[in-house]
């Protein structure tokens, strides 16, 4: 068996270090990031392997003056430091950048995108039981979240104020001026058009925070009334479909940033952004869209006609009835989401009847890390 992480030839110049690997791949890695990511105790903390110390310490005109291979280790001498590392081949082998790119779990690289036919076998959801008491559950259920942006749980208690244990168990509560979690109920007076029996149209929420809520949360406690059937969609596919059909209305919606607000009597929430954003090699990593919540738009002259032709185009993939899924939430389901991708809608509901949900908000990182810790 080819072991990749071997070398089977090393070599240097004053700038580089080269490595041949037993799977005939090569690496090229700069004198300069080498001594940067130096493994040793004085250049890291060999318990919580912290860097020590500051790019500013290495000097500039750093080179590789010995390199050598022992006992699996790559031994490199540094001038004019005289500093010694030794790196284990395995440490370069999963480190060197020009062997695999950097780590990513936002982006449309790392994410399986879906239309309603891609759950055709069923949607993925658990039984919210066994996701507190089995590991293997949980994380079945939190990799959908990262892999799809959603999962649903079922047979979670309906008490009052359970939708913050559910977050409990695998991050931190995101508290709101909306408090710790917010009543999805017909109210009089609302702030709200989520707390009417009106539809609403898919969106996002709560754009207008800075940094948006990355999870959100719908618990519903009960549901007697006719409609209020939930849709969900993904917000990255429907902004690869537009990058698809018309690149120029993807780019406008990626390169120009709106303002986004909420008022009410204990708030004035401002943020500014793009609908879609892009990472720097044009990856989407999110999406915002919420008619509610986009404050009057200002974009220079000349790009507002071409602006709103790109976003009612996105407006209508949006609208596509086969990019979205409906189910109805039941008394005891939850819907967790990823709410920087993935877009939420609801039905108008009856007078007669009750529905009730509670919601709150979350952040992803947490997610991710009880999920890496499972994995
Ligand atoms: C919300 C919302 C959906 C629903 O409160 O943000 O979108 O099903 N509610 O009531
Ligand atoms: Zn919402």
């Amino acid at each position: 068996m080819i072991n990749t992480n071997s070398v089977t030839s090393i070599s240097y110049d004053a700038d580089e270090l080269h490595l041949v690997w037993g799977d005939g791949k090569e690496s090229h890695l700069a004198a300069i990031w080498l001594r940067d990511h130096c493994q040793m105790p004085g250049s890291r903390n060999p318990e919580n392997g912290q860097r020590l110390i500051n790019i500013t310490d290495i000097p500039a005109d750093t080179h590789i003056t010995d390199a050598e291979i022992a006992d699996g280790e790559v031994i490199l001498e540094f001038s004019p430091e005289k500093h010694r590392s030794c790196f284990k081949t395995e440490w370069l082998r999963e480190n060197a950048y020009d062997l695999q790119t950097g780590f990513d779990n936002r982006s449309e690289r790392s994410k399986t995108l879906w239309q309603a036919s891609s759950f055709n076998e069923g949607l993925p959801e658990v039984n919210y039981p066994d996701f507190v008491n089995s590991t293997e559950t949980r994380k079945t259920a939190l990799a959908a979240v990262a892999e799809y942006g959603f999962v649903i749980l079922h047979n979670v208690t309906t008490q009052p104020g359970e939708v913050l244990e559910v977050i409990k168990q695998f991050g931190f509560v995101r508290e709101t001026n909306y408090g710790p979690l917010f009543e999805v109920r017909t109210e009089v007076n609302p702030t709200n058009l989520a707390f009417t029996n009106l539809g609403l149209g898919c969106h996002l929420d709560n754009p207008y925070r800075d940094p948006v809520p990355g999870l959100q949360l719908l618990h519903c406690l009960e549901s007697s009334t006719e409609g209020g059937e939930s849709i969900l969609q993904d917000g990255f596919h429907a902004a690869a479909l537009l990058r698809e059909e018309n690149p120029q209305h993807f780019k406008l919606l990626s390169e120009n940033w709106i303002n986004f607000r909420f008022q009410d009597n204990h708030a004035d929430l401002r943020s500014r952004a793009p609908l879609i954003e892009v990472d720097p090699s044009g990856n989407i990593i999110k999406v915002r869209f919420n008619n509610r919540s986009i404050d009057t738009i200002k974009l220079p002259a000349e790009l507002i006609r071409p602006y709103y032709e790109a976003y009612r185009h996105f407006a209508e993939i949006l609208e596509r009835s086969d990019q979205q899924i409906e189910f109805k939430l039941a008394s005891g389901d939850l819907v967790l989401f990823d709410n920087t991708r993935v877009l939420h809608a609801r039905k108008a509901y009856s007078a007669a009847g009750k529905r009730h949900l509670q919601g709150a908000y979350s952040d992803l990182d947490g997610l991710y890390s009880s999920l890496s810790k499972l994995q």
